[in-house]
This record gives structure tokens, sequence and C-alpha cells, in this order.
């Protein structure tokens, strides 16, 4: 007799990817695997090989053996992509193994990105500590739609034989609905404020979405603050009053830019960890990915000098809202935080002068810590 869906143990598939990515994934794993076996965890978790390695060695991005996986797995801790260093793949093999292709795939569109300042930190940060101190805030970036999978798309001839790049920015209001209430359960989970921000003052489709999320929280969710906010405003305001913001909703490419632009905040990009979460499946679960935010940094890549820590905290969020095991996810950020106050420090947030650890030893200060 097979168990119930949602009692089986969850799928966890493992894709390295590219640059940096199976570097800090293997340290975040070494952390998944601690936890598993301290809380007697019910995970399943396989590897896969993905990327621009395996499409040299194979001919392919992602084999028919990720494909399988993908499709089974109920949550993927994802390392990095690289796609700029794709030039000579056919164009059909590319789109097949794409970041974005596995996202729509999943039926990813709530990514979250949480963003919280580490005291031990506030000299590595470019701000002054008291625009730091107590700053904790999340985006959920809608991450289904806008220009990213907008069509039309391409470049082409105009007329007059210039060529012309095209990229259509478009949102339905189910799309915008969809991401909203994700955001103002979140935020009524938290302090209770919820920040929109958009382009409603150039943008017909950031006019729709301020009008849908008004009327949702006019139905639904009274109870939470709603301000509405322009995304240039939202990129002055991260930087001046961070402290203001709870949950920030917005669309695919400002929450791409503006959670960048809020790194800064953290101290580097190398400290930011994302979840990116389906709708409720038939089996009660949400299909998930997660994934450092900082992407590929084929600089520093094989190098064994990045900064597992945006990877490990991955793992927190994936041990939060796929394994439903709080008290480990907090156990984790616990150790992180624990790691850096003792002053261990991977070169992206080393000063002056201090010694750097290694990817490997930073997962030994964390682990070290677990
Ligand atoms: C991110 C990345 C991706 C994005 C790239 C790699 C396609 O920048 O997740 O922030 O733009 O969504
Ligand atoms: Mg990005």
């Amino acid at each position: 007799m097979s168990l119930p869906a949602a009692t089986r143990p969850l799928n966890i598939l493992v894709l390295g990817g590219d640059g940096i990515g199976p570097e800090v994934i293997a340290q975040a794993l070494r952390v998944l695997r601690h936890m598993q076996a301290k809380h007697g965890l019910p995970l399943e978790i396989e590897e896969q090989r993905y990327g621009n390695a395996t499409w040299r060695e194979t001919g392919s991005l992602m084999p028919d053996a990720t494909h399988a996986a993908v499709d089974r797995a109920d949550a993927i801790l994802f390392g990095a992509t690289d796609s700029l260093e794709r030039t000579g793949m056919p164009a059909e093999e590319r789109a097949r193994g794409s970041l974005l292709t596995l996202r729509r795939r999943l039926g990813l569109f709530a990514n979250l990105r949480p963003v919280r300042t580490e005291r031990a930190l506030d000299e590595v940060s470019p701000f002054k500590p008291r625009t730091l101190a107590g700053v904790d805030l999340v985006f959920v970036r809608e991450l289904s739609g806008g220009v990213y999978y907008g069509e039309p798309r391409g470049i082409e001839r105009d007329a007059d034989g210039r060529r012309r790049g095209i990229n259509t920015h478009i949102y339905d209001e189910d799309q915008i609905i969809r991401a909203a209430r994700f955001a103002f359960a979140l935020a009524r989970g938290r302090r209770g404020v919820l920040t929109s921000v958009d382009k409603a003052n150039v943008m017909e489709a950031g006019a729709l979405w301020r009008q849908v999320v008004t009327a949702l929280h006019h139905d639904e969710f009274r109870d939470v603050t709603l301000d509405h906010m322009l995304a240039d405003t939202c990129g002055l305001m991260l930087n001046r009053d961070p402290k203001r913001f709870d949950v920030i909703l917005t669309d695919n490419l400002f929450g791409d830019v503006l959670s960048d632009a809020a790194a800064g905040l953290a101290g580097s990009l190398g400290m930011l960890p994302s979840a990116s979460l389906s709708g409720p499946q038939p089996n009660g679960r949400r299909r998930a990915l997660y994934e450092p935010v900082h992407g590929s940094a084929p600089d520093i890549a094989g190098r064994g000098v990045a900064n597992p820590l945006a990877a490990i905290l991955s793992v927190a969020l994936l041990l939060r809202w796929s394994a439903a095991a709080e008290d480990a996810a907090r156990e984790v950020e616990a150790a992180v935080t624990a790691a850096l106050d003792a002053g261990a420090r991977c070169a992206d947030i080393a000063l002056p002068g201090e010694t750097a650890l290694g990817t490997d030893a930073m997962g030994d200060a964390v682990l070290g810590r677990l």
C-alpha cells in the first residue's frame, strides 16, 4: 500500500549547475544532510547533472535523467546558471534547460528573497549601522510573468532595415492576485505591512497592478497595512530607510533589480538566499526551488573562495517552506549568525587585512555550530 502523498518523504533534487554553483551547493548539502540526521527528517535527496560542463560532456544541458528527476522533485536545491557561456548551443537545447523554463515548468510564481542584516557585518556594509539596525524585509517577486515571458519578443528589422529589440511587459489580473494574496498572507504572519511596488505612473500594467492589489486588500486583507510605492522611489527608500519595509511585493523585473540593490544592506550578494514556490499541489505541497541570489560568478569559479552562506541560508528556507521544519530552519540561521559573530568571513565579506576563509572552511564554521 502506498503512503498518502503528503506523508511520503520529500523528494529533493540537487543541481549544482554552473560557475560557483557546485562549490556552494556542496556546503549547503552538508548542512542539509546534517539537519536531516539531527531532526530525523523524511527527505529523499538525489543529485543530478546540469549546466554548461554537462553540455560539453554529454551534449545536453539538462540530460534526460535530470529531466526525469525534475518531474519527481518536490523541491530543487539549485546552485547557479550561466547563460552567457552558451554561444554555440542550439537554441532548443538552451531553452529546454534554462532556469526560466524550469521556473515555468514547476509553476513557480512567488519568489521570496529575505534580506536581514547581521550586526557582525555592519562594517562590511556600505551603510551606517543606524541604517542597518533591525532591517528585516522580504521581497515577494512575482516570478511567472512580466517582461521575462511576455510575447512578442525578439530582434527584428523595422521598415528602414534598422534592427530593433522587442520585449513585452504583460500581466493578467490572475497573476497579480496570486502573487499579492501570497504576499498579504506572508505579511499577516510578520509585522503586517505590505509595500506594493510598481510604475503605475508610466505603465498600464502597473496601473492594473495597483488596482488589483488595492481591491484584494479591501476584500480580504484589511488587517494588513498596504502602501503603494513607485519602483524608483523603492530603490531610494531601500537605502535611505530600509527598516520601514516588511514585505515588498513587486513584479518579475523590478524584483530582480531591487533585490540585488538591497544586497548591500546584507553586506554582500553572497548573503542572500531565495525560495521560489508554486501554488499548493493536489498533495497539499507547494513545488519549490531554492537558490542563492548571487548567480554563477565565473570570475571566481573553481577556486574554492566563494561564500556558501547564501546557499546554506537557502537550505534554511527549504527546511521552513518545504520540510515544515521551522526549528531546524532557525537553527541553521542561528548557526550562520554565530559563525559571523565569531569572525568567520569569506573574501566578499572580509575587511582589508582580515583573514578570509575558503568555501569549505566556511561550511565547517557553520556545521561546527549545529
Ligand atoms: C535572478 C537572476 C535570474 C533572473 C537570471 C539568472 C535569469 O538574476 O534569479 O535574480 O533574472 O531572474
Ligand atoms: Mg537577479
